[in-house]
């Protein structure tokens, strides 16, 4: 199996005359999972994985893939495999013999061609021209080419830009299943919905710099975290939470309990022998905090040392995209484990 390697951006600043582009930006990308590069338009993402892959210069810091520039990488297709946004194809070509070019150059085995065609879900429309592919067609075929050299590092911008959802949802486990093995899967989007459900780490860039780098649950305090909690017997509820500290507002689906996870909630519970009907952890909507950071409203203090309660992985973490607990936070994003409209509960809550 290929080998990932460490990415690293170390102070990475790029001038286009007056335009800076990317400023200062140091970031560091492990082998293992799939990292989302996440950013709006005109943040950046584009030109910094220009210049890791050497295709531009950096006016100042380096970017290194396993410690090497790209230009001093021995094999770079077999180490790197890179698609950035509007690749280009000779329209008169086949898929195949697109691919078949690159293959002799960089002296990867033919049969490779067919192999990567055949897992991107091309092998049928291998014999036709480039020119009539569709825009999805024509990103299934720069991953293709991406996995020409078997490569332990892919590096990916926005991928799934032109994909149908069928293409999507086979991109994301596509993309975990490559991390997964070992490599290093580096991915952009300016969608966070994109990367939430693919990426187990994220680099978020705005503004030219990296405002934030760790899971996504680390884009979440621990204090803005808090527990849904109802019981038929309400009033036993609010006596056994009121004894144990704890502070909460109701709401018509129940209390909210700011500040403590769910075990705590359900243990007090237990204790006064309440007999509840829901219970359900509760965040901020990762989309505001997103929004939040890219518009430097807000400036994110690393997450404090692991909590001794599981915290769930942020790739397949449903929890964290739960609704907003927040009086604040529009209640757009929420998404109920029961059958209560999220909105109704929210425009309770803030009244
Ligand atoms: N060749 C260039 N000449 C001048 N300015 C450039 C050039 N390439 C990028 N820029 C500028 O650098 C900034 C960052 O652009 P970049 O393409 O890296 O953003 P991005 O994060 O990839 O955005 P998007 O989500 O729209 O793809 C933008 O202001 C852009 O206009
Ligand atoms: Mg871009």
């Amino acid at each position: 199996m290929p080998e990932g390697h460490v990415l690293e951006f170390a102070g990475v600043t790029k001038r286009f005359g007056p335009v800076t582009a990317v400023d200062a930006f140091s970031a560091r990308v492990e082998p293992g999972v799939v990292t989302g590069f996440l950013g709006p338009n005109g943040a950046g993402k584009t030109t910094s994985l220009r210049i890791l892959l050497g295709l531009i210069s950096a006016t100042d810091g380096s970017a290194t893939i396993g410690g090497r520039r790209y230009s001093e990488l021995t094999h770079p297709l077999q180490t790197v495999g890179a698609a950035l946004e509007a690749s280009s194809f000779h329209p008169g070509r086949t898929a195949a013999n697109h691919l078949k070019v690159y293959a002799h150059a960089a002296g990867i085995p033919v049969a490779r061609v067919d192999d990567a065609l055949g897992t991107v879900g091309l092998a049928d429309v291998a014999g036709r021209k480039v020119g009539g592919f569709s825009l999805g067609m024509r990103q299934r075929l720069g991953l293709a080419y991406t996995l020409l050299g078997d490569p332990g590092v892919l590096v990916l911008d926005e991928p799934s830009n032109g994909l149908d959802p069928e293409g999507i949802k086979w991109m994301r486990g596509f993309l975990r299943e490559l991390a997964r093995q070992g490599r290093t899967v580096l991915v952009s989007s300016h969608l966070l919905a994109e990367i939430q459900q693919t990426a187990q780490a994220v680099l978020i860039i705005a503004r030219r710099r990296l405002v934030f780098q760790g899971s996504l649950g680390e884009l979440t305090e621990e204090d803005e975290r808090s527990t849904l909690v109802d019981a038929p017997d309400r009033e036993a509820l609010a006596t056994a939470l009121s004894r144990a500290g704890m502070s909460f507002d109701l709401l018509r689906t129940g209390f909210t309990v700011r500040g403590v996870e769910p075990t705590r909630v359900g243990a007090v519970a237990a204790g006064a022998g309440v007999a509840l009907s829901s219970l359900q952890r509760r965040g901020p909507a990762l989309e505001e905090i997103f929004l939040d950071l890219v518009n430097g409203v807000r400036v994110h203090t690393p997450a404090a040392p692991a909590p001794t309660e599981e915290t769930p992985p942020a790739g397949a973490a449903p929890a964290d995209a739960e609704a907003p607990a927040d009086a604040e936070t529009p209640a757009d994003a929420e998404t109920p484990a029961d059958a209560e409209t999220p909105a109704d509960a929210e425009t309770e809550e803030q009244r």
